[in-house]
């Protein structure tokens, strides 16, 4: 028995050291003392307790930034009457009792990003109810049961990305009292399978990132009716293929960026960005895109941005771009051999403001290569000089001497130019 015991007090006198050792330190960091930044002091976790940062009704920050935090006792925040941010971000946080943010009943900000947080439990946001802006991003959560931000209803920015979301899993309801969401973020989570009515309750959302979520269609949930307040939705870096319902996009008359980047589109119906009367930016780099529709960006007049770098153009039609206020195109890495005459002119005399225009990188026959610089010259158009310094090849040539503005000549360059491409590596 009295070796036993022996052990024991060694055992705690060690944990009480260690403690001791990894304190964080803490200080003011205004005259007013209303902002308090501690940082960590010592190679072991901690956990916080009240001791902390002794309360004080003046303080309206806190940075608990990478202090090597594990866990939050109850009653951590108690009598932090005027606490509106508080950073918990970089620690070592896997769970989160019910009462650990009691008190800190005016918090607006609250940011857990970079911890091991495996689930929310109901409850604890009950005392929070002004929380604002609410970053989760790179943590462990798989679920967010039901309730889980239900006395969030003045929310604003919900970070969620990086975690182990399951879509399928989530519940239809999650959101349901949270309809001032304006931002919220579900990059590098599984989304496939989400409810269709996730979102359904939002009145407000105007930033939706669904980055590398496993995508292999646009989902139905983020296109609905309510959503026409979206201004930015991203798709990027999915594996979507497909836009071939006209009227996917119909509801977000609001819309100003579309990033599709790094998906596998090969088809895209001629009318599915149509709806889209306020877009300025697209984004449809890295996708597997051979055919461009006649008419896919015709008479868009907000229209500024187009990137379809990356792609399998064969051939573009002039068309696609007439009646945009086009600023910026991005052609580069695609595989036409020409682009119709005047092609610049023509975009400028329908309303485009062409001064960007990236064409390199293309199996061009040199002579419609040689005409279109020209042009951009002329018409003081910036474009891609880099490869254009006559140490690469950047076109190919016959014995032809007029540019060949028809497709049926189009496999005789671009063979060339992969044999030459495939010489140079
Ligand atoms: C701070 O809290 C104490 C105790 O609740 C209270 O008496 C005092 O008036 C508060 N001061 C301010 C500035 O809110
Ligand atoms: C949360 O903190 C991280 C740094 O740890 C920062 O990069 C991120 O922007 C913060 N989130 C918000 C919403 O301010
Ligand atoms: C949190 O609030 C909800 C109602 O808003 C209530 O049903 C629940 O019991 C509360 N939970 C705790 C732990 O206080
Ligand atoms: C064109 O795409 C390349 C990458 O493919 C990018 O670096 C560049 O910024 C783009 N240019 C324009 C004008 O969008």
């Amino acid at each position: 028995m009295a070796f036993i015991q022996y052990h024991l007090s060694v055992y705690v006198f060690l944990v009480f050291l260690i403690v001791v050792d990894s304190f964080p330190t803490c200080k003011y960091v205004n005259e007013e003392e209303t902002e308090v930044v501690c940082n960590e002091n010592g190679d072991t976790s901690y956990a916080l307790t009240q001791r902390l940062v002794s309360d004080n009704n003046k303080t309206i920050s806190i940075s608990l930034k990478g202090c090597k935090i594990s866990s939050i006792d109850d009653g951590s925040f108690h009598n932090f009457l005027s606490l509106k941010y508080l950073d918990l971000s970089q620690n070592q946080i896997t769970e989160l009792k019910i009462g650990a943010l009691d008190g800190a009943n005016q918090l607006i900000y609250l940011n857990l990003s970079n911890n091991f947080l495996s689930e929310i439990r109901s409850g604890l946001f009950n005392q929070t109810i002004n929380l604002n802006t609410l970053d989760l991003t790179g943590n462990k959560l798989k679920q967010l049961k039901q309730g889980a931000f239900d006395n969030l209803q003045k929310l604003g920015h919900l970070g969620l990305s990086n975690n182990n979301l399951q879509g399928k899993d989530l519940d239809p309801f999650l959101f349901n009292h949270n309809t001032h969401i304006s931002y919220i973020d579900f990059s590098a989570n599984e989304m496939n399978g989400s409810p269709d009515t996730l979102l359904s309750t939002m009145q407000a959302l105007e930033f939706l990132n669904l980055e590398r979520c496993l995508l292999n269609e646009v989902p139905t949930f983020v296109t609905r009716r309510n959503l026409i307040t979206m201004k930015t939705l991203i798709l990027s870096k999915n594996e979507i293929s497909k836009l071939d319902n006209p009227t996917i996009f119909i509801n977000l008359e609001n819309l100003m960026k579309l990033n599709l980047a790094e998906n596998i589109l090969d088809q895209i119906n001629a009318d599915v960005f149509k709806p889209l009367k306020k877009l300025k930016v697209i984004v449809l780099r890295e996708n597997k895109i051979k055919y461009l529709p006649e008419n896919l960006f015709q008479n868009m007049k907000n229209l500024a941005n187009i990137d379809l770098s990356h792609n399998l153009i064969e051939s573009v039609p002039v068309n696609a771009f007439r009646g945009t206020s086009v600023k910026n195109l991005n052609l580069s890495n695609n595989r036409f051999t020409y682009l119709s005459d005047n092609f610049c002119l023509e975009l400028r005399n329908s309303g485009a403001k062409l001064t960007k225009f990236y064409f390199n990188q293309n199996p061009w026959q040199c002579t419609c290569l040689m005409s279109l610089l020209n042009e951009v010259k002329k018409l003081e158009i910036s474009y891609n000089s880099l490869y254009y310094d006559g140490k690469y090849p950047v076109c190919v040539t016959t014995k032809e001497i007029f540019c060949k503005r028809h497709d049926s000549f189009n496999s005789i360059y671009t063979e060339l130019y992969d044999d030459i491409a495939s010489a140079e590596n």
